[in-house]
This record gives structure tokens, sequence and C-alpha cells, in this order.
């Protein structure tokens, strides 16, 4: 398996962290290619346990390289005080790789991340607040900072000047803030330049060397396939592309390379930020799962809101990412349930439908089709192999197996590394 992408495959959350450090002792390099410090990826390692941010998960495996590719926006901030964290926990960040196109997060990008939110009031979209929708805006608009830009203090000065020009006008006309000045976040971002050096590279160049070679591959993603900008639940949605198709342009790897792509899929659904969720639960049931799923957001300490299983949706997910597997996570949090209803389809304006409709006021209106499914009381936390599952659990996962329209190549039964089974020999 030289390149493989691992994703979510639902509105994230879905445990990516735990899978790619799964994976992460078997790889050679791990490669975020688009997000930023907007993702929360818990790792559990024995009794350990560690919350990601920017820094790919595979940076916790001592023999894998992590990379963050040129589709990833960077806070340098955040992205220093990850590193001195984990060093601080004897975490060895040496091999760090980042690459020059990736852009930077500047503080005045948090800033209209902020206030953009207000001003949208009810309307909001409920971001991480961390300045990732303006960085990726500032990208396509051409006037971003990249890392590069560190290393050229008149073109960052250049650069720094032109995008708060009209920002500046933003600021003070409409959002009735103070302007900033250019100089201030010019010296503020220089400040960072040296002790980044060191992990600045060509990337694209060393990942498809390595790729050439034989050396495994593993692109994670931040978010979900349905916060994806183009086909996820548009405008409540990140602004970047967490589908397979992204890790090509966020790592510079041409589609031919990737031969296998993994949806890490939740055994409920979760959601964080506003937004359409069908399966969406306001009862003691959906409390019943935030609790004992533990479910509150990695980076903004948000409740998450809970839901049902929702086969449309990870139909779709197989769909837009060609997957070729699933890893099934959380599944032992269902257990105690008599009956565990599963969506396996959308009742929209009184009909019956089965794919995830592409207009957003259809998705709006889609009103789950529920099939019950038999649950099971036993403790499922020790299991080791699919056999070891109560029978009820076994066909609860062949059932969304057969719905998702992919094979489930592995299930998670706890957050820890060993608290997987592995079907179908996941990790070769
Ligand atoms: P990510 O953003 O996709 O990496 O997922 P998060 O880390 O934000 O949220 C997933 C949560 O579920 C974390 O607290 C994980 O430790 C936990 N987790 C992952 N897999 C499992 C599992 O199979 N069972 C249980 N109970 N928890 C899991
Ligand atoms: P991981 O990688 C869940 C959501 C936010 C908001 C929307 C836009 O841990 O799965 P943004 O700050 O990206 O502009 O916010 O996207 N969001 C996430 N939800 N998990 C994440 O990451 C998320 N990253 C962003 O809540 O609704
Ligand atoms: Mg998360």
């Amino acid at each position: 398996m030289p390149a493989l992408v691992l994703l979510g495959a639902q509105w994230g959350d879905e445990g990516k962290g735990k899978a790619t450090d799964l994976l992460g002792g078997s790889v050679d390099y791990v490669v975020r290619y688009q997000g930023g410090n907007n993702a929360g990826h818990t790792v559990v390692v024995g009794d350990q346990k560690y919350a990601l941010h920017l820094l790919p998960s595979g940076i916790l495996s001592p023999g894998c390289t992590p990379v963050i590719g040129n589709g990833v926006v960077v806070d340098p901030a955040v992205l220093l005080s990850e590193l001195s964290g984990l060093n601080e926990r004897g975490v060895d960040t040496s091999k760090l790789l980042i690459s020059g196109n990736a852009h930077l997060i500047t503080p005045y990008n948090v800033t209209l991340d902020k206030v953009g939110e207000r001003f949208l009031g009810k309307r909001k979209i409920g971001t991480t607040g961390r300045g990732i929708g303006p960085t990726y805006a500032d990208k396509i608009n051409r006037v971003g900072i990249r890392v590069q830009d560190l290393y050229d203090e008149s073109i960052l000065t250049q650069k720094v000047e032109a995008a708060l020009e009209l920002k500046n006008q933003l600021l003070a006309k409409l959002y009735n803030r103070r302007a900033i000045d250019s100089a201030q976040i010019v010296d503020g971002l220089l400040a960072y330049a040296d002790q980044i050096k060191p992990f600045v590279a060509d990337t694209t160049l060393i990942l498809n060397n390595a790729i050439d070679e034989g050396k495994v591959v593993l692109f994670e993603g931040g978010q979900g396939t349905l916060l994806d900008v183009d086909h996820g639940t548009y405008p409540f949605v990140t602004s970047s592309n967490p589908t397979a198709g992204g890790a090509c342009t966020g790592a510079g790897v041409g589609p031919t390379k990737i031969n296998r792509v993994i949806g890490i899929l939740k055994a409920y659904t979760t959601r964080v930020g506003a937004g359409p969720f069908p399966t969406e639960l306001f009862d003691e049931d959906g409390e019943k799962l935030r609790v004992i799923g533990g479910e509150r957001g990695v980076t903004t300490g948000r409740d998450r809101r809970c839901g049902w299983f929702d086969a449309v949706i990870a139909r779709y997910a197989t769909r837009v990412n060609g997957l070729t597997d699933f890893f099934l996570t959380k599944l032992d949090v269902l257990t105690g349930w008599e009956q565990i209803p599963v969506c396996v389809a959308y009742e929209i304006d009184g009909k019956r439908v089965e794919e995830l409709p592409y207009s957003q006021s259809d998705f709006h209106h889609a009103k789950p089709i529920y099939e019950m499914l038999p649950g099971w009381t036993e403790d499922i936390s020790k299991a080791k192999t699919f056999s070891d599952l109560p029978k009820n659990a076994q066909a609860y996962v062949k059932a969304l197996e057969e719905m998702s329209g992919a094979p489930i190549s592995a299930i998670g039964v706890g957050p820890g590394r060993d608290e997987t089974i592995e079907i179908n020999s996941f990790l070769s």
C-alpha cells in the first residue's frame, strides 16, 4: 500500500486521529493535506492522551516522518506551541517537514473570522474561530502569505501591506474595529521565521520520490466529507477539501499514485457548529450518545450534536471519495440499546430518496427513514476479533457495510490503539 488516504466520512470527529496513529507504526510518512488547527485529533497511547490540532497524528510514531502539505493553513504560533507541548512530553518532533507553499494564518485572519461570524448573527457558520476561512479566502484571492514569504522580508512586507489595504477599510468602516498595523504583523511573523526554518522543505518532491521508492505514505484528512467546501453541506462547511481529491492538490501527488482511500465512519453521527443534520436527536438518546461517546469538541470544547447512523451519508462518502474501505469507530458506544435505529433513506416532500440530494433546500427538508436493528448489552471493549462480538453487534456491522457501499476493514471498540478489531488485514 504505497499511498493511502484516510479521511472522515461524516462531519468530522470520526476518530481519524486514532486510526492514523494505529497505521503510523507501519507507514513512512503521514501527511496533512488541508485544514489547519480547526482540527482536533485525539490519540490515546497507553495511559497518555494527546490532542493534536495542526500536526499530523503520525508525529507520535517514532519511525514516521510527519508532513504539513501545501494545502494546509499554518498558524505559526500554534505550530510552535504544539511542537513544544509534545517536546515537553518527550516526543521527538525533529523530523517534521512543512511545505514552503503552505499559507500562513495571520492574526488579522483570526480577527476577521471572529468578527465575520458576529456579523452573520443567527446565520453564522459556527466556525472554530481559528482564522481558517479568511486564510483560504486570501489564498484564492491571491493575497495570501506563504511559509516561504517568512524568508524574504521585503516580499513579506509588500504582501502584508497589500492584504491589509482592503481589510483595514472593512474593519474600520463595516465592523467598527481599529485598523491593523502592517509593520506590527510583519514583525510578529518574522519572529517565528528562524524557529520554523529547519522544517521547511520541498514536500512535493520528497513525497513523490518516497512513493516512487515504494515507501508508504498516508494522507490524513482533517474535518470530514460533509464539511468539504465543494461536496459538503455548503455553506455550513469548512473552507477546504477534506475529500480524497484534496490529498492530490494539498500535497502535490497525482491521483494515479494513490491506491487506497479509507473512510473513517462513526457507528452513529455527530456534528459541531451549525447546518443541517437529518438524524440529529434532541431527546435522551441524543444525550446518552453525547455522554457515553464523550462527544465534546477537542478544539473548541463545544458539545457535539448527536444522532443515529445515516447510511445515505455513508453511501455519499463512498461515492465522492472513491472509498476502498471503512474503519468503523465507536461501536462500543452503542452497547446497551435494545434497538438501534439506522437511517436507510430520506423522505423529501413525501417521496423516498436513497441518495443525498444535491439541492440544499431538499437536504434541509430531508426526514430520516429508519430501520430498527436489534441491539446488544454485552461489553464489547475487550473484543479482539469479529467473532468475539455478540451476534447482534456483528449483524449491525454487516448491515452498515451493506448499506454504505464499501467493506469495513476495522472496528473501533475503545479509544486506545489496541481497542481495535482488525478485519481484512487492515494494517497490511
Ligand atoms: P478525529 O477528529 O476524527 O480525530 O476525532 P476526535 O479525536 O475529535 O474524536 C473522536 C473521539 O473518539 C476521541 O475522543 C477518541 O479518543 C475517541 N475514539 C476513537 N475511536 C474510538 C472507539 O472506537 N471507541 C471509543 N469509545 N472512542 C473512540
Ligand atoms: P476534525 O479534524 C468537526 C466545523 C466547525 C464549523 C465548520 C467551519 O477534528 O474532525 P472552520 O473553523 O473550519 O471554518 O469551521 O467546520 N469543523 C469541524 N467539525 N471536526 C473538525 O475537525 C472540524 N473542523 C471544522 O465546527 O461548523
Ligand atoms: Mg476532531
